[in-house]
């Protein structure tokens, strides 16, 4: 499982110093930079918008990782694409036709992910599963950062990889919510590859290179 990739999520991070948290994120290995985008209404919390997105684009050559938790993506996608995001994740219960939204991103020259709640059965994807570049399993319920992580869900973790196997298909199995680094290595057994960390990654204990070494060496690579 050597090809494990780690993509912090910002929320955590010193927005204040955006920048160079970002450069610190890419400078210490990290693969992915993962944005989380909420709008007061999908979840409560409001965060962050386009203009953000653009700002962090020339502090990293990895590519962006947006993950919207916001109530119809359709209209934002392409703003977000524009402000250089690489990688587009709408949620399962905020849109209604999935496969638009997804087609949308991919005509954009993005790649296209779908996320899930944890409530949310991971039949839900069956119909557009072999179309995705990714699909999010949230392992907390979204929002918010530093929540702890819900393992009632790690056999969904399980069943994603298993359709993924079963189908042929290349989605990466993402998943996103309360890992650490004493946690990590079962997520990665159940299959996941593309681990998110904010809180874990991003805190006053240690430095962004330290907390993401720790993360790879709980995962055991
Ligand atoms: C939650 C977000 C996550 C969050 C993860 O809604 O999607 O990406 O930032 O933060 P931690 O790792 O602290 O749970
Ligand atoms: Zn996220």
């Amino acid at each position: 499982m050597g090809s494990v990739k780690l993509a912090p999520s910002i929320l955590s991070a010193d927005f204040a110093r955006l920048g160079e948290q970002v450069r610190e994120a890419s400078e210490a290995g990290a693969d992915y930079i993962h944005v989380d985008v909420m709008d007061g209404r999908f979840v409560p919390n409001l965060t962050i918008g386009p203009l953000v997105v653009a700002a962090i684009r020339p502090h990293t050559s990895l590519p962006l990782d947006v993950h919207l938790m916001v109530v119809e993506p359709e209209h934002l996608i392409r703003d977000f694409v524009s402000a250089g995001a690489d990688k587009v994740t709408v949620h399962q219960e905020a849109v209604p036709e999935l496969r638009r939204a997804v087609h949308l991103i991919k005509e954009l020259g993005a790649t296209a992910g779908v996320a899930i709640s944890p409530d949310t059965p991971a039949s839900t994807l069956d119909e557009v599963i072999a179309d995705l570049d990714l699909v999010l399993v949230m392992t907390v319920n979204p929002g918010y950062g530093g929540q702890p992580f819900i393992s009632s869900v790690l056999p969904k973790v399980r069943r994603v990889r298993e359709m993924i196997e079963a189908g042929g298909f290349t989605a990466e199995l993402e998943v996103d919510g309360g890992i650490k680094k004493d946690n990590v290595a079962t997520l990665v057994e159940a299959g996941a590859d593309v681990i998110v960390a904010g809180s874990a990654v991003f805190n006053d204990r240690s430095s962004v290179a330290v907390a993401l070494g720790e993360l790879r060496k709980g995962i055991g690579a």
